[in-house]
């Protein structure tokens, strides 16, 4: 009984001290691909397709460039815009001109993308497609949150009631408008050398791992045990996108 205690102390004794030294975070199992957009082998795809590729997790925003994920047919190289989302862990390319119809595109992810442990693909990414004729166009972004409409109430109603005065969980207050505004000057406790929020880089803002979980995080998800709306998650991803500001 009591040998067995003293294991169990030994054992949190060791993951709080695992837990201190992992930021940033190691490499673990490869990268993998969840999901693309289109199908590969797809036919037929509209020529209004974005592609797009979901990874199993986050990815280290420093292997994330203009040309992280992109589209070839042959010698072609269609200009257009590359994001990267934290929160739907996935690349997407918007081309900037139409694509050609019933032509053969390759939409390849760049050597050098890693994930935010670390982790390489096995083998290179590459989603094949034809396209057909059809124009679907597309999709309109979602509405930009506002700060006063969407995220102080969103932020108060989840994480205030940890993250206020006088003892604010982790050192971090999320208690009030400014409160909010200043976690874009702090940095984490967790992960070293990583701002909490940093205006304009939802990648390098360690609150967004925090809330949609990542491999090396330190200490739980937040909110713990109940996780944000993925909807809700995007919100903080937009607003940090858009400067973090009111
Ligand atoms: C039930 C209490 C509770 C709630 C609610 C809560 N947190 Fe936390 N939070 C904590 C505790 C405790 C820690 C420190 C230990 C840990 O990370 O698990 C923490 C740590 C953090 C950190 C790390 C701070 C640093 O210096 O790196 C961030 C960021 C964070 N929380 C964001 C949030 C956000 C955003 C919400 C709301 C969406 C939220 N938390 C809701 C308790 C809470």
């Amino acid at each position: 009984m009591h040998r067995r205690a003293a294991r169990d102390v030994l054992g949190v004794l060791i993951a709080l001290a695992l837990a201190g030294c992992e930021a940033p975070p190691r490499p673990g199992a490869d990268l993998a691909v969840l999901s693309t957009t289109p199908d590969e082998g797809a036919e037929n795809v509209p020529i209004s397709v974005v592609p797009r590729v979901v990874l199993d997790r986050p990815l280290d925003p420093t292997t994330v460039d203009a040309d992280a994920f992109r589209l070839y047919s042959g010698d072609l190289v269609p200009g257009g815009a590359v994001a990267y989302s934290v929160v739907d862990r996935s690349l997407t390319f918007t081309p900037g001109v139409t694509l050609r119809t019933r032509l053969a595109y390759a939409a390849r992810l760049a050597d050098g993308v890693r994930g935010i442990d670390g982790s390489a693909p096995v083998s290179p990414v590459e989603l094949v497609f034809v396209t057909g004729s059809d124009d679907r166009g597309r999709p309109a972004p979602p509405p930009d949150p506002t700060f006063d409409g969407e995220i102080l109430p969103l932020v108060t109603a989840r994480c205030s009631s940890c993250h206020a005065p006088p003892a604010p969980a982790g050192g971090l207050s999320l208690a009030s408008a400014d409160d909010i505004l200043r976690a874009a000057a702090t940095t984490s406790s967790e992960w070293l050398g990583w701002a909490v929020v940093a205006a304009g880089s939802p990648a390098r803002s360690y609150l967004l791992y925090k809330v949609t979980g990542s491999p090396g995080l330190v200490g739980r998800q937040m909110p713990p045990g109940e996780p944000l709306a993925l909807d809700d998650a995007r919100k903080l991803e937009r607003w940090i996108a858009m400067g973090a500001g009111r």
